[in-house]
């Protein structure tokens, strides 16, 4: 069995972060989006993966390499334009051949990783399988209408949802995908929709299983699922200190600090995960905050954010919190008058300021 992570795609909703850098490198708990899903694949026993890239390829190249690090080999497939989902399958046909295998979202994260999924689609051999997980909104998501333990619709955003079944970012597919991707057409967005593939195998009389997640799944689409993926594998964090930390400053519950770290006269309350490099002084570092390796933090209070590489945060009155800061990015206190916000932000950034 094969596996497909997608990892192309705009990111529009990630924006300016996604102007410089790949939404599936962006870290929860200092680890790359995509690197759990590679995980996830190299635990269930897949050993060939494909990843679909996008204008981000480079990047994406960089980071993940050939797969070895993770047991497995990973062929890298080129994207031209965000076509769609199904797009992404169509042009991994040669990649895939006629084996079944697995689809995940390169921005999706699921706790429990995806070996059950993938030992029940090899017991029952479906068409297809999707992953479900039931949700309080679900006319914000796909839904999956079921019936005698099958799939029978899927209507992407209902207004009025027939069940709670989301759709999540993991698919099996076996061979037949192919034919009914090339026989849908592009949506009112102009993508080749997954969701109307999976239809179109429904409608050809194939057998679509549904598999409901255990555990939970997050997908980053937007800063606050970013910041919850984060509270979420932070939270499962075993306490680690192996930087430096001077005699002055407290560390209080699930902590990692890097080794490399130093943390001076500074409070540290878990979960938090602090990279090597990085200095902490005089500040305080409060729950569900990630800070990666080399940046600075010095009289200053971060609190439930993640801060990227080389950021510097020194001087600041009030605290830093929901915060996503990018990389090689200087907040800081300027000790000349007038006393005015100065800013230097690029498109699409989102300054909040207490009234
Ligand atoms: P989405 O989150 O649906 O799309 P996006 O990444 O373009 O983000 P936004 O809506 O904020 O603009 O994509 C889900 C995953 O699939 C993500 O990892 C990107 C990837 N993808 C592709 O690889 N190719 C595609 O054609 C599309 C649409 C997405």
């Amino acid at each position: 069995m094969k596996g497909l992570i997608l990892s192309g795609g705009k990111g529009t909703r990630l924006r300016p972060l996604t102007y410089t850098s790949a939404k599936q490198l962006v870290p929860v708990a200092n680890k790359p989006v995509l690197f759990y899903g590679i995980e996830a694949m190299a635990e269930a026993g897949i050993r060939e993966v494909g990843i679909v890239v996008g204008d981000t390829a480079p990047e994406i190249q960089a980071a993940a390499g050939d797969g070895s690090r993770w047991g497995l080999r990973v062929t890298y497939i080129p994207q031209d334009a965000p076509r769609g989902l199904a797009h992404a399958v169509l042009i991994s046909e040669g990649f895939l051949g006629d084996e079944p295998f697995v689809m995940y979202l390169g921005d999706n994260l699921l706790n429990k990783g995806i070996g059950p999924f993938v030992r029940q689609f090899e017991a029952e051999h479906p068409a297809a399988q999707i992953l479900l997980a039931r949700v309080p909104d679900p006319q914000m998501f796909g839904v999956a209408e079921l019936q005698d333990g099958r799939v029978v619709r899927l209507v992407e955003k209902p207004r009025e949802p027939k069940s709670d079944y989301a759709l999540v970012g993991v698919y099996m597919f076996s061979p037949e995908i192919f034919t009914s991707v090339r026989r849908i057409r592009p949506s009112w967005r102009s993508e080749l929709e997954i969701t109307d593939a999976i239809q179109d195998l429904i409608d050809r009389g194939l057998e679509v299983r549904p598999h409901v997640v255990d555990g939970w799944w997050k997908d980053m689409g937007k800063l606050e699922d970013l910041l919850e993926a984060n509270r979420l594998i932070l939270d499962t964090l075993q306490r680690r200190v192996e930087g430096e930390v001077d005699e002055e400053s407290r560390i209080e519950g699930k902590v990692v600090i890097e080794r490399g770290a130093v943390i001076e006269r500074s409070v540290i309350r878990g979960p938090v995960i602090i990279g090597a490099g990085a200095r902490i002084t005089q500040a305080y570092i409060g729950p569900f905050t990630s800070i990666m390796g080399d940046v600075k933090v010095r009289d200053a209070e971060i609190e439930h954010s993640i801060v990227l590489e080389g950021s510097e945060i020194c001087g600041l009155a009030s605290r830093v919190e929901d915060s996503l800061i990018g990389k090689n990015v200087r907040i800081h206190r300027m000790p000349v008058k007038p006393s005015a916000y100065r800013f230097m932000l690029g498109d699409n950034s989102e300054v909040g300021i207490r009234w």
